[in-house]
């Protein structure tokens, strides 16, 4: 496990979210729609998950092309020019290709003419992921403005006659732009966790170089999502308290000092248990799953976009978010807002 906090040493520079945009493609996939596709109900969707609609990308949209109107939002709100980007992270389980990365198509189309770019893969935990790596850069000046991406195309990946995974995802893209802020504020800690042994819980098997994609592949569904859900949930239910307690006591704060967590949006049953077990009243928790479903990486952006619309973050207020995925993975942060 790595443990970040923030560094008191002068030179150091501290990293803070200084924009945030978000976009999910128009068409709205409702329960009621899945009721005509799989053997599900609205009221099995809603009472095991939380989720009431999700958006689905048209055919010709990849995760660049959804990725490119939240990047441009977060620029703007962060006032700062495309050509000013150093570099840029996009997390993502469904990028556009293999290779290049995702990261590359952004940095041509948004015109960030000097930025460095790759992808990184930490399923639903790849937006924390990205943002601890964007504060690395910016503390040590290597950096100074890093757009970190997560975008998420999973209507691609899932196999929509899979009741116990189709029902599940979403589609969506979200993207902060990570600076330096004043001492005391932005990224006050984080951690980043892996538990490889738990690997196989939820895997895209196919089309890598274990299982390169052949018809035969594609015959055995080796294209598409596969999930032990049970045991994911037993997980996240575990690291999602584990991993906020430990954030937080790294930041020197306990749960009364947070204004708002973010969790990553996977299951409304998992969000509530560490709500309970945090000891967090679900007005101070944000959740936009019923919306959206599970969006994987871009989740959290998505929920910090809508809580910064609806006025529910404020300049000194401190945010805990925490997400989990498949790797396993599992990263939390506390970021005091700018
Ligand atoms: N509609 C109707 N019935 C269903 C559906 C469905 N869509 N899916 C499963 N069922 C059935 C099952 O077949 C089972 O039937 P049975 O009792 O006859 O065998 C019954 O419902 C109960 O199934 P469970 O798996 O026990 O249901 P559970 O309450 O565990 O909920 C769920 C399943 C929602 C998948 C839950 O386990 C979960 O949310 N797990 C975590 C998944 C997750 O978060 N994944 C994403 C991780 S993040 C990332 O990296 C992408």
């Amino acid at each position: 496990m790595l443990s970040i906090i923030q560094m008191s040493d002068k030179k150091a520079i501290s990293a803070g979210i200084l924009g945030v945009g978000s976009y999910v493609p128009d068409r709205v996939l409702k329960n009621d729609d899945l009721e005509k596709m799989v053997d599900t109900s609205d009221e099995w969707i809603s009472t095991r998950t939380g989720i009431k609609q999700r958006r689905i990308a048209l055919p010709e949209q990849a995760a660049s092309d959804i990725a490119i109107p939240a990047a441009k939002k977060a620029l703007d709100a962060a006032k700062v020019l495309p050509k000013a980007i150093d570099l840029i992270i996009v997390a993502t389980s469904t990028p556009d290709m293999h290779f290049p990365a995702t990261a590359c198509i952004l940095q041509y189309k948004l015109k960030c003419t000097r930025a460095a770019a790759f992808d990184l893969s930490a399923a639903c935990s790849g937006f924390i992921y990205a943002l601890i790596v964007a504060q690395q850069f910016v503390n040590t000046g290597t950096a100074k403005y890093v757009l970190v991406v997560a975008s998420e195309v999973l209507s691609k990946a899932v196999n929509w006659g899979d009741r116990e995974t189709c029902v599940l995802f979403g589609d969506g893209a979200g993207a902060v732009v990570v600076g330096p802020v004043d001492k005391g504020y932005g990224i006050l800690s984080a951690h980043l966790a892996a538990e490889g042994a738990g690997w196989d819980l939820l895997t895209l098997p196919g089309a890598g170089s274990r299982i390169p994609l052949t018809v035969e592949s594609v015959r055995n569904g080796k294209h598409f999502i596969s999930m032990n859900g049970k045991e994911v949930f037993k997980f996240a239910a575990k690291v999602m308290e584990e991993g906020s307690l430990k954030t937080l006591e790294l930041a020197g704060l306990s749960k009364e000092d947070i204004s708002l967590l973010i969790p990553h949006q996977a299951n409304i049953r998992i969000i509530e248990h560490a709500a309970k077990k945090l000891g967090l009243p679900m007005e101070k928790v944000m959740v936009n799953i019923h919306k959206y479903g599970n969006t994987s990486a871009s989740s959290i952006i998505l929920a910090m976009d809508e809580a910064l619309e609806q006025g529910l973050i404020n300049t000194g207020d401190n945010i805990l978010t925490i997400a989990f995925g498949a790797g396993l993975t599992w990263g939390a942060a506390v970021i005091r807002w700018v």
